[in-house]
C-alpha cells in the first residue's frame, strides 16, 4: 500500500455524532432525527411513473442528458425563478447537464475545472463542507470568505449558496450582483449552489443567479447548481443539474464525458417528469413551511434564538454555549441536531435543526422541547 497516497480529507463529520445519537435513540417515544437534512416525504407519483417507465433502458445513457430533460430543466428555471430562456442570456438547452446529484458535483468541480495549487477556491463562512472537500480534491486552496470581505488573490472559484445551509438566510439581488461583480473582476468563475431556491419561507424571494436581474444579460463565468433532492424528495435518485455559461457547461461536459460521470437513463426519466410539475415542488414548499411554523417558536420557547432561517430547510439557532453542548441537551431529549461547528467555526455556539421529518416527529419535538 506504499504506493497509493489517498487525498488528506478532515474526518467524517458525522461520525462525531454516534454518541449523541446513541443517547436520542434511547428516548422512550423514539429520535426526532432533525441532524442529516435527508426527504422524508413521498417522490410525486409521476415522478416514480417516469422511473418506471424507462426501466428498460439496456443501452449507454447520455452523460449530456436527454434534449427533453435539458428542455424541461430550461423551461423550469425561467418559469419558477425568472432565469433568462433566450440564447443571449446563455440559457440555451446546450447550456445543460445533468448531475449525479449535485453533492458529486460540488465534490469535483475545482478539479474539473482544472484548478491546482495556485487557486483559491472561495465560499461563505459558513458553508455546506463539501465546498471546502472540493477544493482539497483538486489540491487548490480552500478558503471562507465572509459577505462582506472581498474575495482573496487568486481567487478563481466562488461558491455561492441563497438559501444557505446551514443558516436558511437569502442573499438579496444586491449581494448577488456585488459578488458577481467582483469575480467578474478576478476571472473567477462563480458557482451558485441553488439546492434551496425553490423552498423560500412565507413572503421570502430568493433570486437566482441566471436571473438578468443579477447578471445584467450575460452569464458568461457563471453556473447554477440545482438539486431535485429537496425540491422534488429525490435524495435517493441522485439528481442535479449544472446550468449556465455555455463554455464552461461544454468544458464540463467534454471531461465528464471521458470520466463517466452519468446520470442514469430512468432517472433522466425521472427528473424530466419532476422538472415538467410545479404541483409537487408547492405542496414541498407549504410542507416545509408548515413545519418551519411549528419548531422555530418551539425552540424559541426553549430558550433558543433562530438567527435567519427565513428560506430552506434549517433553522440556525444558538443557545449561546458551545454547539455540542446545546448538542446533547436537546439529545437528552430525544431530539437528534448537528453541531455548527460542522459548517465552520463561525458555528461553534450554534446548531442546525433540520425541518425534514414527519409532521408527527416534528410536533413530537415541539412537545418535547416544552416539557
Ligand atoms: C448546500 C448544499 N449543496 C448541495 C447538497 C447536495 O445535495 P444533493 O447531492 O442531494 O443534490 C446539499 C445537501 O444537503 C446542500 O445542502
Amino acid at each position: 500500500m506504499g504506493a497509493v497516497r489517498f487525498p488528506a480529507l478532515p474526518d467524517f463529520p458525522w461520525d462525531s455524532l454516534a454518541g449523541a445519537a446513541a443517547v436520542a435513540r434511547g428516548h422512550h417515544d423514539g429520535v426526532v432525527d432533525l441532524s442529516v437534512g435527508t426527504p422524508v416525504d413521498p417522490v410525486p407519483d409521476a415522478v416514480g411513473e417516469a422511473l418506471r417507465a424507462a426501466w428498460d433502458s439496456p443501452g449507454y445513457p447520455q452523460t449530456w442528458g436527454t434534449p427533453a430533460l435539458r428542455e424541461a430543466a430550461v423551461e423550469a428555471l425561467a418559469r419558477r425563478h425568472g432565469a433568462g430562456r433566450s440564447p443571449d442570456e446563455g440559457l440555451d438547452p446546450d447550456a445543460v447537464l445533468p448531475t449525479v446529484g449535485s453533492k458529486e458535483l460540488v465534490a469535483w468541480l475545482p478539479t474539473l475545472l482544472g484548478l491546482g495549487a495556485d487557486d483559491v477556491v472561495a465560499f461563505p463562512d459558513l458553508a455546506y463542507p463539501t465546498y471546502e472537500v472540493g477544493a482539497q480534491l483538486a489540491g487548490a486552496r480552500p478558503a471562507r470568505v465572509g459577505d462582506h470581505q472581498p474575495l482573496p488573490a487568486g481567487t478563481r472559484l466562488v461558491w455561492l449558496n441563497s438559501p444557505s445551509n446551514p443558516t436558511g438566510r437569502v442573499l438579496d439581488t444586491a449581494a448577488l450582483t456585488a459578488r458577481v461583480a467582483q469575480a467578474r473582476e478576478l476571472g473567477a468563475v462563480v458557482a451558485a449552489d441553488e439546492c434551496y431556491l425553490a423552498l423560500p419561507g412565507p413572503g421570502v424571494r430568493a433570486t437566482s443567479v441566471l436571473d438578468p436581474v443579477v447578471h445584467g444579460g450575460s452569464v458568461e463565468g457563471l453556473l447554477a447548481v440545482h438539486s431535485l433532492s429537496k425540491t422534488s424528495n429525490l435524495a435517493g435518485y441522485r439528481a442535479g443539474l449544472v446550468v449556465g455559461d455555455p463554455a464552461l457547461v461544454a468544458g464540463l461536459l467534454q471531461v465528464r464525458k471521458h470520466a463517466g460521470m452519468i446520470v442514469p437513463r430512468p432517472v433522466q426519466e425521472a427528473m424530466t417528469a419532476a422538472l415538467r410539475d410545479d404541483a409537487h415542488v408547492a405542496d414541498t414548499r407549504a410542507r416545509y413551511d408548515a413545519r418551519r411554523g411549528v419548531l422555530r417558536p418551539a425552540l424559541e420557547a426553549a430558550g433558543l434564538r433562530v438567527e435567519h432561517s427565513e428560506a430552506g430547510l434549517y433553522l440556525w439557532a444558538t443557545a449561546d454555549e458551545p454547539c455540542r453542548a446545546t448538542v446533547d441537551r436537546l439529545a437528552a431529549r430525544g431530539i437528534l441536531v448537528a453541531p455548527g461547528e460542522f459548517y465552520g467555526p463561525a458555528g461553534a455556539s450554534h446548531v442546525r435543526v433540520a425541518l425534514t421529518a414527519s409532521d408527527e416527529r416534528i410536533a413530537a419535538a415541539a412537545r418535547r422541547l416544552a416539557e
